[in-house]
């Protein structure tokens, strides 16, 4: 049996609050699938651990969408809060509570810190400076105004911070801005702002740093540089039209969403609390209890300045760790929509097991801030390799062997106290890893396990000396099946279900981290099945370079500089692009308004003639006529594809493109003899006459 480390007192862990504008996407769940591993750890080893999370539901991003679709943002927020938590399930996290930052208690607590802070000074007005759009009638917040960097000139800049030279400024610096609602030019105003005075808190937080173990070095050192270049006063207002809460006493302000988020992570403590009988202060204000915050590297500023800097101030506990993780990349890059290398969980429950993510993440993930790579090959072969193979094939080898030979009883186990030694150890260390955070690391230690197993009851052949030696064998099933109870247990923070189904089949109950002993006998245990499938075999389905998909055509305009191009703004389905197309001698504008056709989204961007060009669409052109492509049944977004050929998700050229010899056949396109089609239909093609190129 193992030691455990076990705090004396409540865990409080946390994820960072997803913005609820948007689905839950790959990227998301690293960080969701990292801490719900920690956790569910956590509890296997018996600690008082309670995960809470919630929706950010605040914010500039929130009210204008919600205005864009005509209705309040309290009804956006409670539409995706039911898509996330739905989301959340399906990938097995567990919180114990999962809240949204719009609440009561939210208010409450989020006055409660800018009262007490006030009170001490911390908070002070100022009349500043703000870009404000006269069309829109609103202020612009640094995402929806855009113009020329005032450092280097590029064009196309957000108002916070430089793309190309990595500038930080303000929305009130940008050269030429344009509001990004409406295009026009946006003016400067006066407006009074709360701020905050980081600057105060230089020295504490140095400390607190300074002091704190378990903070991952790398990311102290960012934090300590920016201390030392000097922390500026944080501004914690917002002006109307805005999504959050008032500012006490003022009519159209209201705090940043900024402030109130993290104050959610409090939030949803006390509504946890006040349904289990609990005391949010036993969490927040107790010297002995512990709060581990999980976030993205994007927000390591929010969390390791501004807020323990507004717990300092407000007088409650500082976080015991804040865990770091990078980002996500699909194939080495980052995720993009137009390369189609963007995810949302619900797309990959489509063609994946949840629980094959959270294998994959594990394998990847450690205490560091290194960047998380999806490449599907890689994918395909863990899952097949190391998930199937090794540890589904063994699992379901040996309990339907006892099943078959055995009526599915062990008696006693086969004494190889060398193997169970060595096993211990692994076991020892993937504790200490999953404590660590290094779960790459112990599922190297799983997996080494379970090959162990797998090894063992290779070399003891119990299919041939269950003839000679009926009970050596079955001594080996019951070494074997000892194994399979341990991985059981080692496995379930990552595959909770995989973890619970076997568990059934073992006919046991619940499973705790001390059950980790080769002490299983006379027991009889239930059906067995194969629970790990190997993925589909895509290797064997070839990829087609490009990324086709479904579009409806919104808008048609003359290009402003070519008599044979239109501009067309279209629907994939995700998003809108604007594509330029050299139709305008073949198709007049109400021809083509509402069309359903058939686009390359991973086609590099162009600019023809001076407008941007996201992707082309598919044409057939027999050197007189040119017909669009076009489907009746599909709708923007759907797949299109050549029967046995997989999409691209990599960016193509059209050097690149215009190599495929796609042909049109009796109004289809084929390629290579298949022909392009959408899971509803096959493709059409107008006008055209047979043997018409596509392009
Ligand atoms: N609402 C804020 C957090 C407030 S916490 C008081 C926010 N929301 S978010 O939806 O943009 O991101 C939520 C978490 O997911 C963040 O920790 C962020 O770093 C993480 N990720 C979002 N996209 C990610 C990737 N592509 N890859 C890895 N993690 C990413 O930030
Ligand atoms: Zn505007």
């Amino acid at each position: 049996m193992l030691k455990f480390r076990k705090a004396k007192h409540k865990i409080l862990v946390t994820s960072a609050l997803p913005y609820a504008n948007g689905p839950i996407h790959l990227g998301h769940l690293v960080e969701y699938i990292q801490t719900d591993i920690f956790v569910r750890f956590l509890r296997l080893i018996g600690e008082d651990v309670t995960y809470v999370c919630a929706d950010d539901a605040h914010g500039a991003p929130i009210e204008i969408k919600a205005t864009e679709l005509g209705i309040k943002p309290e009804q956006l927020i409670a539409e995706v809060y039911n898509e996330h938590v739905q989301d959340f399930r399906e990938f097995l996290i567990s919180f114990d509570n999962y809240y949204t930052t719009n609440s009561p208690e939210n208010k409450r607590y989020s006055d409660l810190f800018f009262e007490r802070l006030s009170k001490k000074g911390f908070i002070y007005t100022k009349e500043i400076e703000v870009t404000y759009c006269e069309h829109d009638k609103r202020y612009l917040p640094d995402r929806y105004v855009k113009g020329k960097c005032p450092k280097c000139g590029a064009a196309d800049q957000y108002g916070d911070v430089c793309e190309n030279c990595n500038a930080a400024y303000k929305t009130v610096d940008l050269i030429e801005p344009y509001c990004i609602i409406c295009k026009n030019k946006p003016v400067r105003k006066k407006s009074k702002h709360y701020f905050f005075r980081l600057s105060k808190f230089s020295k504490k937080l140095e400390r607190w740093l300074a002091k704190n173990k378990n903070l991952q070095p790398e990311i102290k050192n960012f934090v300590f540089n920016w201390i030392k270049n000097g922390l500026e006063d944080w501004n914690i207002s917002r002006d109307g039209p805005y999504f959050g809460f008032n500012i006490p006493g003022e009519n159209d302000k209201y705090y940043y969403v900024w402030l109130d988020a993290p104050i959610g992570y409090i939030a949803s403590t006390e509504n946890y609390c006040r349904k289990h009988d609990l005391k949010t202060e036993d969490y927040w204000n107790n010297k002995n209890s512990r709060i581990h915050h999980f976030i993205g590297k994007d927000i390591i500023y929010f969390h390791f300045l501004f807020w323990p800097a507004m717990l300092l101030g407000a007088g409650f506990e500082l976080p015991h760790d804040i865990v770091v993780h990078g980002f996500l990349t699909v194939n080495g890059e980052k995720m993009s929509k137009s390369r189609g290398t963007f995810f949302t969980a619900r797309e990959f429950l489509q063609s994946h097991n949840p629980e094959y993510l959270r294998f994959y993440y594990a394998s990847l993930l450690s205490k560091k801030m290194s960047d998380v790579d999806l490449s599907f090959d890689d994918f395909r072969k863990k899952i097949n390799n190391e998930l199937a193979s090794n540890i589904g094939n063994f699992c379901y080898r040996v309990l339907n062997f006892l099943n078959r030979h055995f009526d599915g009883e062990i008696k006693e186990t086969d004494k190889n106290n060398e193997l169970k030694e060595v096993m211990q150890k692994r076991t020892k260390n993937i504790e200490e890893n999953y404590y660590a955070l290094n779960f790459n690391e112990a599922v190297k230690d799983i997996l080494h396990i379970s090959s162990l197993g797998n090894k063992y009851f290779q070399d003891n052949e119990p299919w041939k000396i269950v003839k000679e030696n009926r009970e050596k064998a079955h001594r080996v099933l019951g070494f074997c099946t000892n194994i399979v109870k341990d991985l059981c247990i080692l496995l379930e923070p990552i595959l909770p279900d995989f973890s619970s189904k076997l568990l059934q089949q073992l006919n046991l109950k619940s499973l705790k981290w001390e059950d980790l002993k080769f002490e299983l006998k006379n027991h009889k245990i239930g059906k067995d099945a194969i629970l790990i499938k190997k993925t589909d075999e895509k290797e064997a389905t070839p990829e087609f370079p490009l990324n086709l998909r479904v579009a409806r055509i919104l808008q048609v305009k003359e290009h402003p500089n070519a008599d044979k191009l239109y501009v067309l703004e279209i629907d994939i389905g995700t998003e809108k692009r604007q594509l330029v197309a050299g139709l305008r001698e073949h198709y007049r504008i109400d021809e083509l308004i509402n069309k359903k056709i058939i686009v390359i989204t991973n086609l590099k961007h162009a600019k023809l003639r001076g407008v941007e060009s996201q992707g082309m669409l598919l044409a057939g052109d027999d050197g007189i006529n040119v017909g669009v492509l076009t489907v009746e049944e599909s709708v923007p977004g759907d797949r299109v594809y050549f029967e046995g050929f997989e999409n691209s998700n990599k960016e193509i050229d059209y050097d690149g493109f215009s190599k495929l010899k796609m042909v049109v056949k009796n109004n289809k396109v084929y390629f290579e003899d298949k022909e392009l089609r959408t899971d509803k239909e096959i493709v059409r093609v107008e006008k055209v006459k047979d043997n018409a190129k596509v392009r």
